[in-house]
């Protein structure tokens, strides 16, 4: 996958998987890496999918309906770039930190949904629930932020405590932030995230 990768300063941090929205790329999200934790290594991926020129994780057949096809191939795929990075870049494998917003946190937690060890956490900024009805491996040990907006018009508040819940239900820890806004990405729901990480 088309990535870019920052060795940080210090080896025993997680390394930081940033994962873009819609029509983001690799370059987006280094700010916020910078933000939560400047001496960590960054690994930022860009989606492998494009609607309209515009790069997604996974492909959707109309706005907030997933192609759950997709979602499982692209998941899958995701994961084991991931496996394959650790050793390329020579990082844990099992200390990796997903920070994904919008499409970039909806594969993130499609990444716990699926799969017990692809990731130790994650900062989920406006996700929404990946799949329904299956089961989810046991997360205990994992840690999840999601930062969600009161009046998100793509993921209404329902489906943040509806994600919040099978989380739980699996035995992740979750924390989950509020911001009186939309679906944007705000200084301080990062700023929350950034505290959050901090107390880990
Ligand atoms: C998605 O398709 O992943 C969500 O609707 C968020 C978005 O990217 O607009």
């Amino acid at each position: 996958m088309k990535h870019l990768f920052n060795k940080g300063k210090d080896s025993t941090k997680p390394t930081l998987l940033m994962l873009h929205g819609t029509g983001g790329d690799e370059l987006d999200l280094l700010p916020l890496a910078g933000m939560v934790d400047g001496e960590a290594n960054v690994l930022s991926v860009r989606g492998n999918v494009l609607e309209n020129g515009m790069p997604r994780f996974f492909r959707r057949l109309a706005e907030g309906v997933f192609d759950e096809e997709d979602l499982i191939f692209r998941t899958k795929e995701l994961n084991e770039f991931l496996n394959e990075a650790a050793e390329q870049y020579e990082f844990d494998r099992d200390n990796i930190m997903a920070i994904g917003y919008s499409n970039g946190a909806n594969i993130a937690a499609s990444l716990l949904f699926h799969y017990q060890s692809a990731l130790k956490g994650a900062i989920l900024h406006h996700p929404m629930v990946p799949r329904r009805g299956v089961e989810l491996p046991d997360l205990t040990g994992k840690s999840v932020f999601i930062a969600a907006g009161t009046n998100d018009p793509i993921c209404p508040p329902t489906e943040s405590t509806e994600l919040q819940s099978l989380l739980e239900k699996a035995n992740a820890e979750v924390t989950l932030h509020w911001e009186n806004r939309g679906h944007q990405l705000t200084a301080t729901e990062v700023d929350a995230a950034s505290k959050w990480y901090s107390s880990l």
